[in-house]
């Protein structure tokens, strides 16, 4: 499923650019930083001739589908941030994480025993819904989407049962970093980590699973190029997600490959610090003004994310989640979504997430003006329940 999310972070890099210089009182300061942010425009541009690149393969790349320089960069990129371990172990691009959580599903379930029921899917509750979605269109009799991983927890047969358990860290919708629940020696998880940036995280540690998921959407906002990759540690589990990659698509677009080392080598630049810095600022401080429009509220709560020091800034640093997940503590809004949308407010319902109806998620991610309007109309719903409270009684 498609999120309408992160396209506009990197967008609004620039109109915040543009703000500081109109703040800016001196001219000769003025003209250079238009010179500087029109070089920021341009040094991200792809311009690609028709002759260019139309083969399947990469020559200079032993035929791969793959491009080495681009699998470089995203090497570097790991170790400049400090989020992922990537020394030792395999790089596979996918269209999109989208397209490599079933490859690892597919990869992880095919030593399965045609005479035993299908690999069971499993997540912890709220979840992306994505994982649920994909493993029921694609169901085959190798897995089978099967809901809630804490079920299995105690469970007797979980140690004899192979596994499969999605982890997503920071989670969507609640932006917390979660770890397997599934221990047991058959149970296999996949990291999907495409939030683990500094801009929706702090950084504690370098991600050292078998299995993770990264995506240029929630790395620059590039949503719409499809590109995401895939960190593994284990050569079979490689060859067989390498296998399905090819078979379902022949790769990835060449395009997007172009254009996803255009970008992260512009990332690269000024090691980071401008995109990490600008997103980790508009992000904290979206959350901080949402928690404070709430904290005089009965009627809603928010997820709670503390401080927690980060190994990218250096430093202890506040919260900066992309979603919020909020929850209506009224005993009669069983249909948080239906309280909102009445005041204009569209979120997504937790159905989706397999939670209570009683959760919406709220996306942080939009445009400036978007979420003006949302702290607004959030502040307005707040500004009602003291209405009601002070009301006299008759
Ligand atoms: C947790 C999670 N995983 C994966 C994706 C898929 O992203 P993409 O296919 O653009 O890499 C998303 C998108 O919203 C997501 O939230
Ligand atoms: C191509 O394959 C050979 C043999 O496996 C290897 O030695 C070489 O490093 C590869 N070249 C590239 C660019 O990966
Ligand atoms: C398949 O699994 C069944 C029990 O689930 C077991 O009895 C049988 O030996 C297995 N077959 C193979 C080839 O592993
Ligand atoms: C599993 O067992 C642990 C420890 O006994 C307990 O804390 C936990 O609540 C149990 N989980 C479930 C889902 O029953
Ligand atoms: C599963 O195996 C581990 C050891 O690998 C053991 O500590 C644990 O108690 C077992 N769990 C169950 C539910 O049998
Ligand atoms: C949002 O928070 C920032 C500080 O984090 C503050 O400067 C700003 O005034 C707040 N805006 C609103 C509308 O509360």
């Amino acid at each position: 499923m498609e999120e309408p999310t992160s396209m506009v972070l990197f967008l609004m890099g620039k109109n915040q650019f543009v703000s500081a210089i109109l703040a800016m009182e001196a001219l000769t300061a003025l003209t250079f930083c238009l010179i500087v942010l029109q070089m920021l425009i341009e040094s991200s541009a792809v311009l690609v001739a028709g002759w260019h690149r139309m083969g399947y393969r990469y020559i200079n790349n032993n035929q791969s589908l793959m491009s080495k320089e681009l699998e470089n960069q995203i090497r570097k990129l790991h170790g400049m941030v400090g989020n992922a371990v990537t020394s030792g172990k395999y790089i596979l691009f996918g269209a999109g994480s989208t397209q490599l959580l079933n490859a690892a599903v597919h990869a992880l379930s095919l030593h399965h025993n045609a005479s035993s029921p299908p690999t069971p899917v499993l997540a912890s509750i709220p979840f992306y819904t994505l994982y649920k979605q994909q493993t029921d269109v694609f169901g085959s009799s190798n897995f089978k989407f099967e809901g809630d991983a804490s079920l299995w927890m105690n469970n007797s047969d979980s140690n004899n049962t192979n596994l499969i358990e999605f982890v997503t860290s920071p989670n969507n919708p609640d932006g917390k970093l979660n770890k397997a629940v599934l221990q047991g020696p058959n149970a296999k998880a996949i990291y999907d980590r495409v939030y683990y940036w500094p801009h929706f995280t702090a950084i504690p540690a370098s991600a050292d699973e078998d299995i993770m998921l990264f995506s240029i959407s929630k790395l620059t906002g590039h949503a719409g190029a499809r590109f995401g990759w895939a960190v593994i540690k284990d050569e079979t589990i490689y060859q067989r997600m390498t296998m399905y990659i090819g078979v379902n698509t022949m790769g990835v677009p060449r395009e997007a490959q172009l254009r996803a080392l255009k970008l992260i080598n512009v990332v690269l630049q000024g090691r980071g610090r401008e995109i990490f810095e600008f997103g980790y600022k508009t992000l904290s401080n979206r959350w901080e003004n949402l928690s404070q429009t709430l904290s005089v509220s009965t009627r809603f709560s928010l997820q709670k994310i503390g401080d927690q020091y980060c190994r990218f800034f250096h430093k202890v640093r506040k919260p900066s989640p992309a979603y919020a997940w909020l929850r209506c503590e009224r005993e009669e809004d069983k249909d948080c979504y239906a309280v909102l949308k009445a005041a204009n407010i569209i979120g997504r319902r937790g159905g989706v997430f397999g939670a209570e109806d009683r959760y919406v998620r709220l996306s942080l991610l939009r445009s400036q003006d978007d979420f003006d309007l949302l702290l607004h109309r959030l502040n307005q719903l707040v500004l009602e329940e003291d209405k009601i409270k002070t009301m006299p009684i008759m």
